[in-house]
């Protein structure tokens, strides 16, 4: 009889009260889980695009965004924790309940005479200490502990101090040309760039070639001022980028990068960030330009086909021409782009080149590539060589 208490105690607290509360909590876990490896996947999709993040101004857009899908993971959690809470008490209670009907059981027994005092003792120490395993319960909260340092060090990479600062309070300026004079430039260690100096005329085609890791690429970033140079000084319009308004230099330039990040979202989406309040036709106009439209058109969803994660149902190529989509869109005067066509059959590259040439009349582009036939269009080239022009 008593044996049969502790198995009725056993499936109530093993089975039953879990039962109720699991139902009670729902597939909260689940969705948990789901939506904190969603926001880890938006996380790395942000920093891998950064760059795109940082030219297009989306910064606080995305920031906004991750903070609030931190705080609905907040509240999950501080539900979470309650459910928790609310069922580990509930089998603590429904234990104590049987610890004294057994107690009360055995003793009902030695009083009829059937048991003696370890028959009284035995089975209700045996029960009282056999719900072990429950308690491990309460460990619940160390778990989630982590989930909560985890997301405490995605906010200490938020405040972390920027390499440069953004700019506000001077003049809006206008676009009339841009220049590096002498510029000398190390992320740390080695001298990347050693004396630099480039005049980039308004309304000229600037060719920048030079071998692999010679610092094109870093000297396009100094225009963008994602760095700053040590010594000399990167200009547009004769005013030095370390004393224009970052928004107004973001107005001003579309830096097409080596190798373009599609975020996870529509085409067309991933082409709006270079201008918010753009038309369709606006959107079509600039892939047409970037000679993608037709491509896009192929699609089952058209300009409303999801990119997947990374891009990579994306050719190089295609990938590429987005790019350049988006830096037609942006409109800036200053175009920077690097590599633009190194991933292009020559169709696609005399298309863009083409497109380009038609937009000479307003447009001033600094233009890195390997190619001969891309630096056809350049009024004049320069060449880096181990961090030195020639
Ligand atoms: N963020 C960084 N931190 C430290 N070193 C860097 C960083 N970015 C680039 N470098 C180094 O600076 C050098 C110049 O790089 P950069 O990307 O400007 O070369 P590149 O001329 O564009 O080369 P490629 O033709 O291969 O694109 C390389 O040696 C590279 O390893
Ligand atoms: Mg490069």
């Amino acid at each position: 009889m008593l044996g049969l208490l502790a198995l009725a105690a056993y499936i109530t607290v093993g089975v039953i009260v879990p039962l109720i509360t699991s139902r009670l909590s729902g597939d909260d876990g689940l969705k948990f889980r789901t939506k904190s490896g969603e926001l880890s996947a938006f996380v790395l999709d942000s920093l891998r695009g950064l760059p795109e993040t940082i030219q297009y101004g989306q910064g606080t857009v995305r920031l906004t965004e991750m903070n609030s899908r931190t705080d609905a993971l907040s509240a999950d959690e501080a539900r979470m924790k309650r459910t928790a809470g609310v069922s580990l008490a509930s089998a603590n209670t429904v234990i104590l309940a049987f610890d004294l009907a057994m107690l009360f059981a055995a003793t009902l027994l030695y009083q009829a005479g059937t048991v003696g005092v370890d028959g009284v003792l035995i089975p209700t120490i045996a029960l009282m200490s056999s719900f072990g395993p429950c308690i491990a319960l309460a460990n619940l909260g160390s778990t989630l502990q982590s989930t909560f340092a985890a997301g405490n060090r995605v906010l200490d990479i938020l405040d972390e101090t920027p390499v440069v600062d953004e700019i506000a309070g001077q003049e809006t300026i206008t676009f009339s040309g841009a220049d590096a004079e002498d510029v000398t430039f190390s992320y740390g260690g080695e001298t990347i760039l050693d004396g630099i100096s480039v005049d980039v005329p308004e309304h000229s085609v600037v060719g920048v070639v030079g071998r692999s890791g010679s610092g094109k690429s870093t000297l396009l970033k100094l225009f963008m001022r994602f760095w700053e140079s040590k010594h000399g000084a990167v200009k547009l319009s004769g005013v030095d980028v370390g004393r224009i308004n970052t928004a107004n230099l973001r107005d001003m330039e579309s830096f097409v990068t080596q190798d373009t990040h599609l975020f996870h979202d529509s085409i067309k989406n991933n082409l709006r960030i270079a201008k918010l309040d753009a038309t369709d036709e606006e959107i079509i106009a600039a892939c047409k330009k970037a000679s993608v439209h037709d491509f896009i058109m192929t699609l089952s969803q058209g300009y409303d086909t999801p990119v997947g994660e990374l891009g990579d149902t994306l050719s190089g190529g295609e990938r590429q021409r987005l790019g350049l989509a988006r830096a037609f869109l942006h409109g800036a005067p200053l175009m920077l782009l690097d590599e633009p066509t190194s991933n292009l059959d020559s169709l696609n590259e005399a298309a863009i080149l083409r497109a380009l040439g038609e937009e000479r009349e307003d447009k001033t582009v600094i233009l890195v590539s390997h190619r001969q036939s891309t630096m056809r269009i350049a009024d004049k080239v320069y060449s880096v060589e181990n961090g030195r022009m020639s």
